[in-house]
Order: C-alpha cells, then sequence, then structure tokens
C-alpha cells in the first residue's frame, strides 16, 4: 500500500525529499531564537511579558541591543551591581545573552508607536 502510494507521488515524495535534505539548514539557523525566546520566558517573571514592564522592574523593551548586551556583560563581571540581575545574568553563557539579545532587539520597533 505505501509503496503503491510512493508510486503514484513521485513528485510529492521528491518534494518531501528536496525537504528532509534542506532541513540541516533550517536547525543550524533555528536555536538562536529558539533560545532567546526560551530565556525570555525566563524573564518575563520580572520584566514582564516580551520585557514590557509596567512596574519598578525595568522594561526590556526600551533598551537598544547595544545597551542590552553591555547591561547583560556587566552584570555578568559584576562591574554593574544589581539584587538580582548578577546572579541571573551569569547564568547565561555568551551564547545566550546574543540569544536574548537578539530576541529582544526585535520587541524594539514596539516601543516607537
Ligand atoms: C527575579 C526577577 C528578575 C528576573 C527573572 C530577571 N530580571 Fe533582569 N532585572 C531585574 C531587576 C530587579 C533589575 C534591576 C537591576 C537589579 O536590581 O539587579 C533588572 C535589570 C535588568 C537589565 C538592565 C535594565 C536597564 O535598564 O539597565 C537587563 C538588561 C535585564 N535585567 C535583563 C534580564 C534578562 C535578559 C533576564 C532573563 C534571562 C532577566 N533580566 C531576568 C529583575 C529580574
Amino acid at each position: 500500500m505505501r509503496r503503491a502510494l510512493v508510486l503514484h507521488h513521485t513528485q510529492q515524495l521528491f518534494i518531501l525529499l528536496a525537504g528532509l535534505l534542506a532541513a540541516p539548514a533550517l536547525v543550524s539557523a533555528a536555536p538562536i531564537p529558539a533560545r532567546g525566546a526560551a530565556w525570555a520566558q525566563a524573564c518575563a517573571a520580572c520584566h514582564g511579558p516580551d520585557g514590557q514592564s509596567q512596574g519598578a522592574i525595568p522594561a526590556l523593551d526600551r533598551l537598544s541591543p547595544e545597551d542590552f548586551r553591555a547591561a547583560m556583560q556587566a552584570f555578568r563581571t559584576e562591574e554593574r551591581q544589581g539584587t538580582v540581575m548578577n546572579q541571573i545574568a551569569k547564568g547565561l553563557s555568551e551564547t545566550d545573552v546574543e540569544a536574548v539579545t537578539t530576541y529582544f532587539a526585535t520587541m524594539q520597533p514596539r516601543r516607537q508607536q
């Protein structure tokens, strides 16, 4: 049954194969946005959804990617002393910082509205 299907749908099979061959490229491109979004979920507990904090904790959607990255690095190196962010920033690898910076950078156009 399956064989007959494949034979009768050679074109679909070809498309499927082409899709499978293209997949590795997609997979290698995916981790950064996925990682950034995953971290942003953790940040949302304090900074609000998509970093749009309304309370005392600073909003993250107002920072430029440069300032965001610099703040994270400063927390990691203790150059900047925070209450909780030093510990949190140290829990992120360089790749995590890049991923989360990139993620929040996509939030930026929203603040200009
Ligand atoms: C437990 C609450 C909490 C969580 C979770 C949290 N933050 Fe923060 N964040 C703060 C507080 C409070 C500050 C102000 C500095 C301080 O006291 O540590 C801050 C400050 C910052 C700043 C500097 C903002 C500015 O305007 O200078 C950045 C950047 C930041 N956080 C990023 C993150 C990222 C990225 C995550 C997720 C990986 C995260 N935070 C998770 C509470 C939190």
